[in-house]
């Protein structure tokens, strides 16, 4: 096909020809600019003459140009990639390590979501000036119950479902035990501390239970204790009515239900207004409106008495948050067993 001072075989096979001669970088440029330059290049302008052909000619001129600078655009980008290859085989056998390999991919890590609501509760109390303290979770049967207002046949002992360490005995003669609660941490605390007091007790607990959505053999809990000359439940409903609202946002209630734990008196039950349906009643609340979270009520005389304080002339409140059940009303999951099987698609849906 010949145009006017073209003859479009001859550049096709001249521009491949030196496509393919090209042995440096410049020179594949130096043969790009000379067909394919967007002023001079020799397809470009041989392009722009198509207007000038007959209407017949000039549809298979034009697409022949067009098939020729394609080819030509190809050869080039080849012609690219392998003078690339050639130079990083150069250097490589220079004894360079190749940093163009891509490196290989680390997963990243994140906090369990237990241990983010843990937190978030600890931190709570701590900007309300409580202070954290930790204790062992193989127990005494002293600290987990006696010093707790259970005496050794007293009934609530067996609401506990305890897993006991039978061959292992303390000084007393009792097996140790893995402790059902967090509570036997106030009394750790009170022994070495005294009155003005407040803490924040983080932690795991056992109990021999059977599995389902919402009971575990192990789980976690924060206790709460504040000691000090004049504490009432008003001191405890305030600090668990900001709790609530820290937690849940402004609008979050606390409701107290009588209840009984032998190192509490009076014992409550602290409900937190549903802060997934409003109040309205949703599978989580179990259409009530309000969730059962902890555990409270004023230190006991006899746990006072029993690590040396006087009941006349201090006085405390305790609580103990489950730390599941705040977990599952945070994350709206109506299944505890989720947050123990760890199935990463679980974990990575709540980040
Ligand atoms: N220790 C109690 C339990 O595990 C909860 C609790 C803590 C109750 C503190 C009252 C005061 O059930």
């Amino acid at each position: 096909m010949t145009l006017p001072g073209y003859d479009l075989n001859k550049i096709r096979s001249e521009s491949l020809d030196e496509a393919a001669r090209a042995a440096s970088a410049e020179a594949v440029e130096a043969v790009r600019l000379k067909y394919l330059g967007r002023k001079d290049g020799l397809f470009t302008k041989l392009l722009q003459t198509l207007p000038s052909l007959a209407p017949a000619e000039r549809k298979d001129v034009g697409r022949l140009a067009n098939e020729a600078k394609r080819a030509l655009e190809e050869a080039l980008e080849g012609k690219t990639k392998f003078l690339e290859g050639e130079k990083l085989a150069r250097t490589l056998s220079q004894g360079a390590e190749d940093l163009t390999l891509p490196g290989t991919p680390l997963a990243r890590g994140g906090l369990h979501p237990l241990t983010k609501v843990q937190d978030e509760i600890v931190a709570i109390f701590q900007r309300l000036g409580f202070n954290v303290a930790e204790g062992p979770e193989v127990e005494t049967d002293f600290h987990n119950f006696t010093a707790l207002n259970h005496p050794p046949d007293h009934p609530a002992r067996d609401a506990h479902d305890t897993f006991y360490l039978k061959s292992h005995k303390d000084e007393t003669g009792l097996p140790f035990l893995l402790r059902t609660h967090t509570s036997p941490v106030q009394i750790r605390y009170m022994k070495t501390h005294k009155p003005p007091l407040s803490i924040v007790v983080p932690g795991r607990v056992f109990r021999h239970e059977a599995v389902d959505a919402t009971h575990s053999y192990v789980f976690h809990q924060v206790e709460g204790l504040a000691v000090d000359e004049g504490i009432s439940l008003a001191d405890l409903k305030g600090a668990l009515t900001l709790f609530a609202r820290e937690l849940f946002g402004a609008a979050a209630r606390v409701r107290f239900r009588p209840s009984y734990f032998p190192f509490v008196e009076p014992g409550l039950e602290v409900d937190i207004s549903c802060s997934f349906c409003g109040e309205k009643g949703c599978r989580l609340c179990k259409n009530s409106g309000w969730v059962e979270m902890l555990g409270a009520g004023l230190v006991h005389p006899n746990v006072l008495r029993g690590v040396g304080l006087d009941p006349d002339k201090v006085s405390g409140y305790a609580f103990g948050i489950g730390v599941e059940r705040v977990a599952m009303f945070k994350y709206g999951v109506d299944d505890m067993r989720l947050f123990f099987e760890n199935d990463l698609r679980f974990l990575r849906s709540l980040a």
